[in-house]
């Protein structure tokens, strides 16, 4: 898949994926998951990813996060590539500049709700963690629940606390794997009003995976994946 040159562009993205392949290793050989993957991402943009299951969109998000390497191809993050990274820079690149919605939610078990959300904010030095640790949690609509420990809470619950903990930060760049998956239609909307417009007010780029046709299409952009291959990029910003 050709892209503008390189030089010409890489400042002026927020995320860039050239030629960008991942392999798994299984009993049966390796298996080619995603392939020839190209995506050029300006600052701000929102990019909605649609699939079929098992497509690879959660193996794109995390090629993004730089969680996973690529076996082939480069990404880059903000006019950076990942490629050089050892896993502790690349932790250290990601703090306060990548929030992550996983999937699975991924929160610490042992920890509270606002605990959870505070977490990454205290990585990243700011001083009144707990206090927009609330507000954050507040915002989705969770303020009832602060000390609740992820057990104690239901899936959309944890979703939104998961959310919460990647927006807190206010990061440049927000990957978030169908945040919306788990919420009643009235959840949903409040979750996907609070993203897109967490990116509207800050600027930070978008990259939200996700099922809804109707969600997709409010976010401009619509990455179709199909076997690991973008099947149509819609959209994109001039
Ligand atoms: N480490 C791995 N080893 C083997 N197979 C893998 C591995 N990671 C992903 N896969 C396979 O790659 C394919 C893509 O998985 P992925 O989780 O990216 O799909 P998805 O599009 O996110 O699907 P869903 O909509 O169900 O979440 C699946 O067939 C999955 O079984
Ligand atoms: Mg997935």
């Amino acid at each position: 898949m050709t892209l503008p040159r390189e030089e010409e562009t890489a400042a002026a993205e927020a995320l860039r994926l050239d030629g960008v392949g991942f392999d798994a290793a299984t009993d049966a050989g390796a298996l080619t998951i995603l392939d020839d993957i190209g995506l050029a991402i300006k600052p701000g943009e929102r990019v909605a990813v649609l699939g079929p299951s098992g497509s690879g969109k959660s193996t794109l998000m995390m090629l993004m996060a730089g969680l996973e390497r690529p076996t082939r191809g480069r990404v880059c993050v903000g006019g950076e590539s990942l490629d050089g990274l050892s896993e502790d820079e690349m932790a250290v690149f990601r703090r306060g500049r990548v929030g992550i919605v996983f999937q699975a939610f991924h929160l610490i078990p042992t920890l509270s709700a606002l605990d959870n959300v505070a977490v990454p904010l205290d990585l990243a030095g700011v001083a009144d963690s707990r206090a927009r640790a609330a507000e954050v949690l507040a915002a989705v609509g969770l303020s009832r629940r602060l000390g609740h420990l992820p057990s104690k809470l239901s899936g959309g619950e944890q979703q939104r606390v998961a959310l919460a903990r990647a927006l807190a930060p206010r990061p440049g760049l927000l990957l978030a794997d169908e945040p919306t998956g788990n919420l009643d239609h009235d959840s949903g909307e409040a979750v996907a009003e609070l993203m897109l417009s967490a990116c509207g007010a800050d600027g930070a780029t978008l990259v939200l995976i996700t099922h809804d046709e109707a969600l997709a299409a409010r976010c401009g952009r619509i990455v179709r994946l199909r076997d690991g291959r973008v099947e149509s990029d819609t959209g994109r910003a001039a």
